[in-house]
């Protein structure tokens, strides 16, 4: 297993751009299930994640074709059962449901495990094909969905922590081909959301109400090829912007769309970072002292529970304490034990951990347990003195293109270690 080596305490100076939008790219490319045609999806990101979703829609019969930055996928003839081993690998998956039933009117797909942010229930995407009149059984760790055609409803998906994504995301690809209209009350707004719900159109979809928490899908019999081009991805931009203010650097980010995460740079400006919009970019410029912020993570336009662990790495340098919560996932503080390796000081007390910023950090071996902590834990090394190896970056690498090189065009001191 790869690993990466740090040796911190450098400024990050310099530019770096911005991929397409992991979050986006995975259920547009379910949505690809949809027609028959050829669909060119572009500014896609070369992760581990998005070549998995790639190998899903193969195994299930789909042409997909990787060059450079664009994907080729040509679902002429799909069968509704997929492979059980590599979509219970990748939580994502679970959005190719709502497409295959609504082409196939069958459907059987692996149940998706928890993980360690959380147990990351479905209820919600089951609550809603339901709605539309799938018969559904689990079994055997799959979900075998039937239907003779589904059919338009009014839906409300609110869960206990608000919408749902990829919840949304699959009733409303369900719903393109569906008879009649469907209204989902509760809808995520997040822009990956969004994004899919512009390629759908694009598609020949039907939907009133993108980007608002009220979506009105009227069924269309088929849907055609488009050309589209995803989004930037707002976490990863988010990401450079923490590294560049946790080391006190100056980053011109390229490509960045202000507007998707204003609640992140609300609260960088709250902590004492400047961030100027220039035509199509960013500039971030930290200021010698961050100052404590608090931070609660809530669904869109909210603060990205994605960015909390991020943002906490960053926190870790603002002199007094800062009180971060998490309410969108429940055991998303892996990172928090591992930043302690470093010298941070920070607690947990429920739903919150109160960071107690302002002393150095200094390098150690840390292990990195998801996405996100992985890149808090980077963020933290670069700011670090001494050296710091992250362990276990495979985590990394599944949302995070070419995360080393960007970072190293910026002049930190960051090597792959390749692992046995
Ligand atoms: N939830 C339910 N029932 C459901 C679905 C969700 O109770 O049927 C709960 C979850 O347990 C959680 C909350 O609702 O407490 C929100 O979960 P959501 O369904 O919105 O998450 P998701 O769609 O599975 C996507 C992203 C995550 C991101 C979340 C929240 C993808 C592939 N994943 O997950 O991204 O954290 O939305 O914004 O789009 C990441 O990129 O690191 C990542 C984890």
């Amino acid at each position: 297993m790869d690993s990466f080596l740090i040796k911190g305490g450098v400024p990050l100076h310099g530019e770096v751009s911005i991929s397409g939008s992991k979050n986006a790219v995975l259920p547009i490319m379910a949505a690809t299930l949809l027609t028959a045609d050829t669909c060119v999806i572009r500014h896609v990101p070369d992760l581990s994640d998005v070549r998995f979703m790639g190998k899903i829609l193969e195994s299930l019969g789909a042409e997909v074709k990787f060059e450079g930055d664009t994907v080729t996928v040509r679902a002429a003839k799909v069968k509704g059962f997929g492979d059980y081993e590599l979509i219970r690998k990748m939580r994502g998956s679970i959005c190719i449901l709502g497409p295959l039933l609504s082409r196939l009117n069958q459907a059987s797909v692996s149940l998706p495990g928890g993980c360690v942010i959380g147990t990351r229930p479905i209820d919600l995407h089951l609550k809603g094909l339901r709605a539309l009149g799938a018969v559904l059984d689990i079994s055997g760790g799959y979900i075998n969905a039937k239907t003779k055609r589904l059919k338009g409803t009014t839906v409300f998906l609110g869960g206990r922590v608000g919408p749902t994504v990829l919840g949304t995301a699959n009733i409303m690809m369900a719903a393109t081909l569906a008879d009649g209209v469907t209204v989902i009350e509760s809808a995520a707004c997040e822009p990956e959301v969004t994004d899919l719900a512009n390629f759908l159109v694009s598609m020949g979809a039907k939907i009133a109400g993108i980007g608002s928490p009220t979506l009105t899908i009227t069924g269309v019999k088929t849907l055609h090829g488009t050309d589209h081009e995803v989004i930037p991805d707002r976490i990863e931009a988010c990401t450079f912007l923490c590294a560049a203010a946790a080391t006190h650097g100056e980053v011109l980010v390229h490509g960045a769309r202000a507007e998707h995460f204003a609640a992140v740079l609300d609260k960088l400006r709250e902590a004492g970072v400047k961030v100027e919009r220039k035509a199509g970019a960013l500039l971030v410029k930290a200021s010698k002292s961050l100052k404590p912020t608090d931070v609660t993570t809530l669904p869109y336009s909210g603060f990205p529970t994605d960015v909390q662990a991020q943002f906490m790495a960053l926190m870790c340098g603002a002199k007094g304490i800062s009180v971060i919560t998490e309410r969108i996932f429940e055991s998303r503080f892996m990172h928090v034990a591992e930043m302690a390796r470093l010298g941070a000081e920070i607690s947990i007390e429920g739903p919150s951990a109160i960071v107690k910023g302002g002393r150095p950090l200094s390098g150690a071996p840390v292990m990195a347990s998801d996405l996100r902590a992985s890149a808090a834990l980077v963020i933290a090394g670069l700011a670090a003195t001494g050296s710091t190896q992250v362990h276990r970056i495979y985590h990394l690498d599944r949302g995070y293109e070419r995360m080393e090189t960007k970072l190293k065009k910026l002049g930190a001191r960051i090597d792959r270690v390749d692992g046995e």
